[in-house]
């Protein structure tokens, strides 16, 4: 009897995968993205990458997880039929674990200053000017205080399991935060200047699509946007009933954290250009974006104050909206280490247990980054994003095509789908993970390393 948690429901995991997919690099980073790199070129070239190499990777990590039904070194070790592999991914998923760790914790600070941005219109509101300025002002306590504070909220989802916490809250906030988001679009694009936005959001510049640079960023933001290369996404496949069909729940998953990023574009890009018509500078001279990096707490702040009345409920409903994506993504990444302390039997700990204990773990290194902030935040993005995700990406990739038997990846695949055998994705696919992908994203790997 396999009495371990599922998903209570398709539109269950749907949220939960979307909302762990769906997060401030879909908001924020996307559009900033965007913004750097030639408009619609870099769209185009993030769609197709996409297409191409994230949701092959994607249904690699869904699939090996609802096989393995269990965390995610029990989940490569059953598929793996050697010593050399088994041992391999032992060295996987400790490397996963840490990666996964290191990103929830720069996470937490980010997710920290959504949450600070969004309790300012607040105090205002209330009259609590100094308290408003203590929350915008960039400090090392209001740094701690926020980001313990988003950790301490994610623990809280943790803690009530699979079903009554990731799944019933993701259910939750991810319709709320489509709804601000439409609304945002609807109102910013009443603005003047906004279809100057919209025009270089959707014009793409053709010369720019094979600058590999932009390849190579557009890579790395579909992989940070669908939560690759950490195991979350295998860990969430292991709670998939064996009824669903799974190539259609990760072809939604894929179009679903896309058109939040590409609706997000839609928000951002023509706010910029309202802000620039209001007098904000938003480019330099030479075409480069200013402060890129700080975009949502510079720019964006300053249009909302141009607008008179409407400066507080639009500060509010837009930091509301950064702050649940950011929450539906933080317990997804949780739960790798939670799920893999808590079903390991050398450990004997309750969930409850081990998502405390791993919550303080990661606090831990919220607190070293912030005192040493000039030094470590960059270094913990560049090292994690750029460097791990992609690597572990490609070692999922040649799970799923060269250990996995192929006879027991098919069996995997017709559950809930019984006519696999005969379809396009089982006739592409496994040669496809097996030679394309790892051959890609080596090549595009080795380029951004160089
Ligand atoms: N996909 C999230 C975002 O776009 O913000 C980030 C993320 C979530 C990365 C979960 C990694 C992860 F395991």
């Amino acid at each position: 009897m396999d009495t371990r948690s599922e998903f209570s429901s398709r539109f269950g995991f749907l949220m939960a995968a979307a909302g762990s997919a769906v997060g401030l690099g879909n908001i924020w980073g996307f559009p900033t993205q965007t913004a750097e790199n030639g408009g619609g070129a870099f769209v185009l070239v993030y769609l197709f990458l996409t297409f191409v190499l994230a949701y092959p990777v994607l249904m690699a990590e869904l699939l090996i997880g609802r096989h393995g039904r269990t965390h995610i070194m029990g989940s490569l070790n059953k598929i793996s039929h050697s010593e050399a592999s088994r041992k391999a991914s032992i060295v996987i998923s400790i490397y996963a674990l840490v990666v996964v760790s290191l990103i929830l914790s720069f996470y937490s600070i980010v997710a920290g200053w959504m949450l600070t941005s969004f309790l300012d219109p607040v105090a205002r509101l209330m009259g609590l000017d100094n308290a408003a300025t203590w929350l915008t002002n960039f400090s090392l306590e209001r740094n701690l205080l926020a980001g313990l504070s988003f950790l301490i909220l994610t623990v809280w989802v943790i803690n009530r399991g699979v079903k009554d916490g990731i799944e019933a809250w993701s259910s939750r906030l991810m319709p709320m935060m489509i709804v601000i988001i439409i609304g945002l679009i609807a109102y910013v694009l009443t603005l003047d200047g906004a279809m100057e936005g919209l025009r270089v959001y959707l014009t793409p510049d053709f010369s720019r699509v094979f600058d590999p640079d932009l390849v190579i960023s557009a890579l790395g933001q579909t992989f940070f946007s669908l939560s690759l290369g950490v195991g979350t996404m295998m860990i969430y496949g292991s709670y998939v009933s064996r009824k669903e069909n799974m190539i259609k729940l990760g072809a939604y998953v894929a179009v679903l954290d896309t058109s939040i990023a590409v609706l997000a574009g839609l928000l951002i890009i023509p706010a910029m250009y309202v802000a620039q018509h209001n007098g904000v500078s938003i480019y330099a001279a030479d075409g480069a974006l200013l402060s890129g990096d700080t975009l949502v707490f510079s720019v964006l702040p300053q249009l909302f104050a141009s607008l008179g009345s409407a400066e507080i409920p639009l500060s509010l409903f837009f930091f509301a909206l950064l702050s649940i994506a950011a929450l539906t993504s933080s317990i997804s990444m949780l739960e790798v280490p939670v799920a893999y302390v808590s079903e390991n039997s050398n450990f004997h700990a309750s969930r409850h247990r081990a998502s405390y204990l791993l919550a303080l773990i990661v606090a831990a290194m919220v607190i070293v980054i912030l005192f040493n902030f000039e030094s470590l935040f960059g270094l913990v993005i560049a090292f994690t994003t750029q460097i791990s995700q992609p690597l572990i990406g490609i070692l999922f990739c040649l799970y799923a095509g060269w250990i996995w038997h192929r006879n027991s990846v098919l069996e995997e695949l017709a559950q809930g789908n019984p006519e696999v055998a005969n379809s396009l994705f089982w006739r592409v696919w496994p040669n496809y993970i097996r030679f394309v992908c790892p051959v890609l994203l080596g090549l595009v790997y080795w380029q951004s390393l160089s």
